[in-house]
């Protein structure tokens, strides 16, 4: 979402560091990888398990997850469409902000719309920085029976309005970087297929991959 710029008078300030001096500091490339689903389908689980493993190999990565940015940042906003835009916007910036001070960064935010994932791709791609749409691809049935929060059965009473995938629309990904499967795989083997498509795009260094069965493995 574009959104008219209300700050006149502003000028943009260049750094005098590069992004590939901060990038040679941490042995690492900064990216943005997204991950969209309907609520309750593994986005958190898989965005939290993924960090852990990055920064067990050695990776500075960060989750920035729906729940935990709506209590600070996006504390204002609630579920409304424009709002929903808002949040992911928001969002889409900060990732933008952290990709390029060299972070992996992790999202986990429904973002039921594209155009708003569209937007956080562009403003990446602008930047020149990586971005991987990952669409956890989980049946509304499959996430109505795990129903961690009770969401889904309030929602069916009536008493969540507005509820993703209940009343409220999720635009699934058109073509996604990858498509996880959360009811058919563990996180850990979830978390090894992400590993394998980073180190087939040149994110992560081939070693990793290694590292990562044998993590596997060791569990
Ligand atoms: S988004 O649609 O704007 O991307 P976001 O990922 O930030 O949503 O927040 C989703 C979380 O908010 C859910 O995990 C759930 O706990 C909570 N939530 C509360 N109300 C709703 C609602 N109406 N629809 C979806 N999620 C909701």
């Amino acid at each position: 979402m574009d959104v008219e710029s209300k700050a006149t008078n502003t000028v943009w300030h260049c750094s005098q560091v590069t992004r590939e001096k901060r990038g040679a500091l941490l042995d690492q490339r900064g990216c943005t990888i997204w991950l969209t689903g309907l609520p309750s389908s593994g986005k958190s689980t898989t965005a939290f398990a993924l960090e852990c493993h990055l920064i067990k190999l050695g990776f500075l990565a960060y989750v920035l997850d729906g729940d935990n940015v709506r209590h600070g940042l996006n504390k204002d906003l609630g579920f409304s469409a424009r709002e929903r835009e808002e949040n992911i916007r928001r969002v889409a910036e900060v990732a933008k902000l952290f990709a390029d001070a060299g972070l992996i960064v992790i999202t986990s935010f429904i973002s039921p719309y594209r155009k708003e994932r569209d937007f956080a791709r562009r403003i990446h791609m602008d930047a020149g920085l990586d971005f991987a749409e990952i669409f956890v691809d989980t049946p509304l049935t499959v996430c109505e029976t795990r129903d961690p929060k009770g969401h889904y059965a309030k929602a069916r009473r009536g008493e969540l309005k507005g509820f993703t995938g209940i009343d409220d629309p999720y635009e699934p990904p058109l073509s996604p970087e990858l498509v996880i499967d959360t009811a058919q795989y563990s996180p850990e083997a979830i978390v090894e297929q992400i590993i394998d498509f980073l180190v087939s795009e040149g994110q992560l260094p081939l070693s990793v991959r290694l590292l990562t069965q044998s993590v596997g493995r060791a569990r």
